[in-house]
């Protein structure tokens, strides 16, 4: 018989995934569906990266590549680095994984010894805990809220710290609150971890280019010079281009963990797709004029989400400075009961009972370490949030 390893006990399965997969099947049922949980961009890769990787096939450029990213591309990261945030690397710092996702996995599985601990601030992004875990080490959590704006305070970081704490893994803005910090939010925390020679930073930018009106994207080793040499600047282009698909994900940082990561790679998944990286090299070098007009779209979206959610019974709907999310409070709905006649006791029986009743498929936040939240991914269209907004009032409106 088949017992899965201890080590994968450790985990449990993507609660993001799950969640699209029952909405998938419920609409392969005949149901009529509305999915607010997927994150990724509704609009397709624009065509001059289709067309490099068109052209990287017919050019026959398909075979294996140097494990962690072919030199043109490592060049384009560099750039890019030094173009948008004023970072200072050469190509033996860069990594190249196959997406974001994995770049992760890698600096984990490279870095962590058991008992390592890895700080994590709450709500997170629902991988991090379990790739510390797969990785041998143990996930501390850090509580934010709402009235924080879901930021770390330092004073909160500082008390998570101990000697055994290994990684800080920052995520601005953030999925799944949206919220992203300020140049001066960064400075707070980057002088706590100063006093803390032993804990390195990761930080996931995935989401940089979507940041609304005039805030200004900043990540820390930019703003404090001396954690360079402890910092992980990861990026990639699944969600800036409309790449979730290509598997593409990049980080910079120093050598020597790099090579640890390169180092995986080369016993696990040897390079990333050949044609994928091409694409990557014309993302990043091609016209990046569609980044804004595109910010201001999600912007808008942002706009109306947010003023939706805030007139429903019982949620309450801070407005966030990023990302593709937001992440209601749904406090007002807990102990009440559903059209269903159930009582809802959790922001599981939240989205459950929402999908139930409206159909609108939402991921609980217990899934990302707060409750009682939800998250909504607004990457969507406008008469399709409109149409699912008003289901989720008429849905809290219903509760008694
Ligand atoms: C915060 C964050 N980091 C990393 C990733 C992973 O990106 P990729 O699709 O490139 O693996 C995601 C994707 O949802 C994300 O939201």
């Amino acid at each position: 018989m088949f017992v899965e390893s201890a080590t994968l006990r450790r985990v449990k399965p993507s609660a993001t995934n799950a969640a699209a997969a029952k909405a998938r099947a419920l609409r392969a049922a005949g149901r009529d569906i509305i999915s607010l949980d997927a994150g990724e961009p509704d609009f397709d890769t624009p065509d001059n990266i289709k067309e490099a990787a068109i052209r990287a096939i017919r050019e026959g450029k398909t075979k294996y590549t140097d494990v962690d990213g072919i030199p043109e591309l490592k060049t384009a990261i560099c750039a890019k680095f030094q173009r948008e945030n004023r970072l200072a690397y050469t190509p033996a710092q860069i990594n190249v994984s196959p997406g974001g996702k994995a770049v992760i996995f890698n600096a984990m599985l490279a870095s962590v010894e058991p008992g390592d601990v890895v700080i994590i601030p709450r709500p997170y992004w629902v991988s991090y805990p379990d790739m510390a875990l797969l990785a041998g080490g143990t996930p501390v959590f850090v509580a934010t809220s709402a009235a924080s704006g879901f930021k770390v305070r330092p004073a909160d970081l500082e008390a998570a710290i101990t000697p055994k704490a290994k990684w800080l893994i920052l995520n601005s803005p953030s999925n799944p609150s949206g919220a992203a910090y300020t140049e001066a939010e960064l400075k707070a925390l980057a002088e706590v971890l100063l006093r803390h020679p032993q804990v390195w930073v990761l930080t996931d930018d995935m989401y940089e280019h979507l940041v609304f009106g005039d805030f200004a994207f900043r990540t820390i080793a930019e703003v404090e010079p001396a954690l360079y040499e402890r910092t992980l600047t990861m990026n990639g282009v699944s969600k800036a281009y409309a790449m979730t698909g290509w598997r593409i994900g990049y980080a910079g940082g120093p050598a020597p963990l790099i090579a640890a990561m390169r180092k995986v790679m080369s016993q696990s998944t040897s390079n990333p797709s050949s044609i994928s990286q091409w694409a990557a090299v014309e993302a990043l070098n091609g016209p990046q004029d569609f980044i804004k007009p595109n910010a201001k779209l999600f912007e808008s979206r942002r706009d109306l989400v947010v003023s939706m959610l805030n007139q429903a019974q019982g949620l309450a709907c801070p407005t966030p400075e990023g990302a593709f999310y937001v992440y209601p409070s749904c406090a007002g709905a807990i102990g009440r009961k559903a059209p269903t006649g159930k009582v809802i006791e959790s922001d599981r029986d939240f989205a459950d009972e929402l999908l139930e009743t409206e159909g609108v498929s939402v991921v609980f936040g217990e899934a990302f370490g707060l409750s009682p939240h939800f998250r909504i991914s607004y990457a969507t269209s406008n008469a399709l949030l409109e149409d699912a907004c008003t289901r989720i009032q008429r849905f809290c409106g219903s509760l008694t």
